[in-house]
């Protein structure tokens, strides 16, 4: 079975509407692959394979939970999740409760993601005017399981603070593509906006010996910190307004995706 070129989760902060752009970014002679901030690895699933060694990382152990499950126990965790049923009590009872396994840990961290709105696990979605939300039908689960085990077959899986992880696999072919958490903006599980340290991150970048991609939001400190590197701007669509259906302002998002090798030219012939 071909990957379709998704993730199993949407994520905050995923990068599913940017894919398209990154690939190209990306160099083709580079060693290995690796994610700091692996979150929902919209990225690294877009493509079958980046390099001969690829790394998914997060801080997060519920999403490395969730992804060592489906890399080696697919069956286990498709059985489990095959009589959930889409129910507001399931949901409450998920979030309030502490899985005693491991493939009942992402197999309700799972349920939590994606019947919840935007997936971030805490507010139960429903929807008004179509069949999504907690009602969205579960029949191609067992195929996504299946494509992400099969893509996950040789990536290592880790749960480090980006610093250990980064100074750990560098080296003059190594390839980072870095998702922090935003300057701004919402923050995650293991840590807030407030307490994302982007300078310790802007020191590690600035040292290592291989290629880093990273990507942002485009915020002045931003800007201020990564002076002096190649930057591009991008947009995306707000995925979770336009869902809605409904009309909100800011609907387009300013990303910058910057870089420690040559990125503008590729990305301008890109979009001619
Ligand atoms: C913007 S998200 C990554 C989204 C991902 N690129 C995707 O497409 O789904 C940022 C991720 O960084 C993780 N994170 C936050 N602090 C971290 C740290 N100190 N070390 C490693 N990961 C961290 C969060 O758990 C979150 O999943």
């Amino acid at each position: 079975m071909t990957i379709d070129k998704k993730s199993l989760i949407n994520w905050v902060g995923g990068k599913r509407l940017l894919r398209k752009t990154i690939e190209p970014l990306i160099p083709k002679d580079i060693k290995s692959y690796i994610e700091p901030f692996g979150g929902g690895g919209w990225i690294l699933f877009y493509k079958d394979k980046w390099a001969d060694l690829e790394i998914y990382n997060d801080l997060d152990s519920r999403l490395v939970n969730l992804f060592r499950i489906v890399k080696y126990h697919p069956n286990a965790f498709k059985e489990e999740f095959n009589y959930l049923l889409g129910s507001r009590e399931i949901f409450f009872q998920f979030m309030n409760s502490t899985p005693i396994t491991d493939i009942q840990k992402a197999v309700q961290f799972y349920y939590l993601i994606t019947r919840s709105f935007g997936g971030k696990g805490n507010t139960f979605g429903t929807v008004k005017c179509s069949s999504g939300g907690a009602c969205k039908s579960l029949k191609n689960v067992p195929e996504k399981i299946d494509a992400i085990h099969k893509r996950l077959d040789k990536v290592m899986i880790e749960n480090r603070d980006f610093e250990k992880l980064i100074k750990q696999y560098d080296f003059e072919n190594a390839f980072f593509y870095c998702d922090p958490p935003y300057s701004k903006g919402c923050g995650y599980e293991v840590t807030s906006t407030e307490d994302f340290d982007h300078e310790r991150l802007r020191e590690i970048l600035g040292n290592i010996k291989g290629r880093f991609l990273l990507s942002y939001d485009d915020s002045p400190k931003v800007r201020e910190l990564y002076k002096g590197f190649e930057m591009i701007e991008v947009e995306r669509q707000n995925g979770i307004n336009n869902r809605q259906g409904d009309n909100r302002l800011n609907k387009v998002f300013k990303e910058l995706l910057i870089a420690n090798y040559p990125i503008r030219e590729i990305h301008e012939r890109q979009t001619d």
